[in-house]
C-alpha cells in the first residue's frame, strides 16, 4: 500500500515553530518514527511552501497512490486550487491538522479541502498523521 504525506506552508519549521500549538519534534524525526511502526507500507513524505507545488504533487500521485495524507496548513483556509484538485483526483484524501483549528482563530474554521477529503482528523498533534494512517489500514 503505497500512502504519501503531503505537508503545507511552515510545516518544514515543525520543531523550531510556536512549540506550545505544534510540539518540539522536527517532521523527519517523526517521520521516521512512523517508518518504522509501518515498515509493510509504502510512506512518503512531501512538503513545499508554494501553493501550485502542492497543486502538482497532488495531481502527480493522485491517480496511482493508495492514500494521501494532507495537512494543507495555512491554505486549507483559502486556497479553491487545492480544494479543487482534491476534489479532481481519484486517491482518497484524508485531511490532517496538528492543532484543534476549531479551538483557534474563526478564520481557521473554514476548509476548502473538507468538501472534497475522505475524513478529517486534527487535534492530536503529530499522532493525527498516525491515526490517518491507521484510517487506510
Ligand atoms: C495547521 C493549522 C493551520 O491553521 C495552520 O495554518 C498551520 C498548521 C495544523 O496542522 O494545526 O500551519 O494545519
Amino acid at each position: 500500500m503505497k500512502i504519501i504525506i503531503i505537508n503545507g506552508p511552515n510545516l518544514n519549521l515543525l520543531g523550531k515553530r510556536e512549540p506550545a500549538i505544534y510540539g518540539g519534534k522536527t517532521f523527519e524525526s517523526y517521520f521516521g518514527d512512523l517508518q518504522s511502526k509501518f515498515e509493510d507500507l509504502e510512506l512518503e513524505y512531501y512538503q513545499s511552501n508554494i501553493e501550485g507545488e502542492l497543486i502538482d504533487k497532488i495531481q502527480e500521485v493522485g491517480f496511482t497512490y493508495d492514500g494521501i495524507i494532507l495537512n494543507a496548513a495555512a491554505y486549507t483556509h483559502t486556497s479553491v486550487g487545492l480544494g479543487d484538485v482534491v476534489k479532481a483526483i481519484n486517491t482518497p484524501v484524508v485531511e490532517v491538522h496538528i492543532s484543534n483549528t476549531h479551538q483557534r482563530e474563526d478564520f481557521r474554521h473554514v476548509s476548502y479541502i473538507s468538501p472534497g477529503a475522505k475524513g478529517v482528523i486534527l487535534g492530536f498533534g503529530l499522532q493525527s498523521y498516525e491515526l490517518a494512517i491507521r484510517s487506510f489500514l
